[in-house]
């Protein structure tokens, strides 16, 4: 394959998300964990299902980042999930320790690569790993909005009774309690949501996705979601390797867009081979307004409490 990818961490998300690009054929795959024989042994399991799946992209396993030398995109999914009653902001320092010497490789040895990163707190450590890795800030990034819009879709498609693929949305803000679900800018194929479902089935389906994170942990109770939070990060990866330019909302640097400055949060982004190409801005009620500088107003005090 012409594009190597690096998968930072073998765990339930790290290992979906390399099977899924290596399903699509985005590139060849570098797992790395640094728990012995995992990345290795996933690596190989997953090689030898492509003669079934139909796949060429070769997977490869390792626990230090040699191999992954001069990858153009590296995703970091190291880190601990939450438990039950955690929020994603209690795994604040020690996912920081693990994002430390992760950074330290990634600066080293892929100084070209696009960088995607999925781990909690997912603004707060995008903002860490840019600082980091001192990449240009079009090429860090974190991977929320997918997935929260994935969660906001999925009950809408449920409750019209149609095909989620016919639901566009755009979910913004930080990746916790205070999200922002879109609902003006909601529509199946094109048609305002509003004429198919009532607000307060409307506010319980926002409220059900701002929640989205925490319904599956508490269901799983030692660990988090993987399979979407997997795709989500794919459709990046995707995006950027084909070039496709598509407008997906991730947590991308903000110098005043939206009134917020010096801080990575979800907003509309448009990826390519360069990474955020552009950050689309929209006209926002006052009540999502409020909510969005809310958002944003946690993660800043994240970052602070980070000493950055
Ligand atoms: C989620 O929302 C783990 O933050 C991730 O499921």
């Amino acid at each position: 394959m012409d594009k190597k990818i690096t998968v930072v961490g073998a765990g339930f998300v790290g290992s979906t998300t390399a099977q899924r690009i290596a399903e699509k054929e985005l590139g060849d795959v570098v797992l790395i964990d640094v728990a012995e024989g995992i990345p290795q042994g996933k690596a190989l399991d997953m090689l030898e299902s492509g003669p079934v799946e139909g796949f060429d992209s070769k997977i490869t396993g390792h626990n230090d980042y040699v191999a992954a030398a001069g990858s153009d995109i590296v995703v970091i999914t190291a880190g601990v999930p939450r438990k039950p009653g955690m929020s994603r902001e209690d795994l604040l320092n020690i996912n920081a320790d693990i994002m430390k010497k992760v950074c330290a490789e990634v600066k080293a040895r892929c100084p070209n690569a696009v960088v995607i990163v999925v781990s909690n707190p997912l603004d707060i450590m995008t903002y860490l790993a840019w600082k980091l890795t001192g990449f240009p800030a079009q090429r860090v990034m974190g991977m929320a909005g997918v997935l929260d819009t994935a969660r906001y879709r999925a009950f809408l498609a449920e409750a019209i009774d149609v095909s989620v693929e016919d639901i566009q949305a755009m979910v913004l803000g930080g990746h916790g309690d205070d999200m922002v679900p879109l609902v003006d800018y909601t529509t199946v194929s094109g048609i305002p949501v509003r004429q198919f479902l009532d607000e307060a089935t409307l506010s319980k389906i926002v409220q059900r996705a701002r929640d989205g994170g925490a319904e599956i942990v508490k269901l799983l109770k030692t660990g988090s979601a993987y399979y979407a939070p997997s795709s989500s990060v794919v459709q990046m990866v995707e995006s950027i390797v084909k070039n496709k330019k598509r407008i997906l909302p991730c947590a991308a640097y903000l110098n005043g867009q939206y009134g917020i400055k010096d801080m990575f949060v979800g907003v509309p982004a448009k990826l390519g081979s360069q990474g955020v190409e552009a950050i689309i801005e929209v006209p926002l009620t006052d009540a999502d307004k409020a909510l969005l500088q809310k958002s944003a107003a946690v993660v800043k005090d994240n970052i602070q409490k980070l000493g950055l």
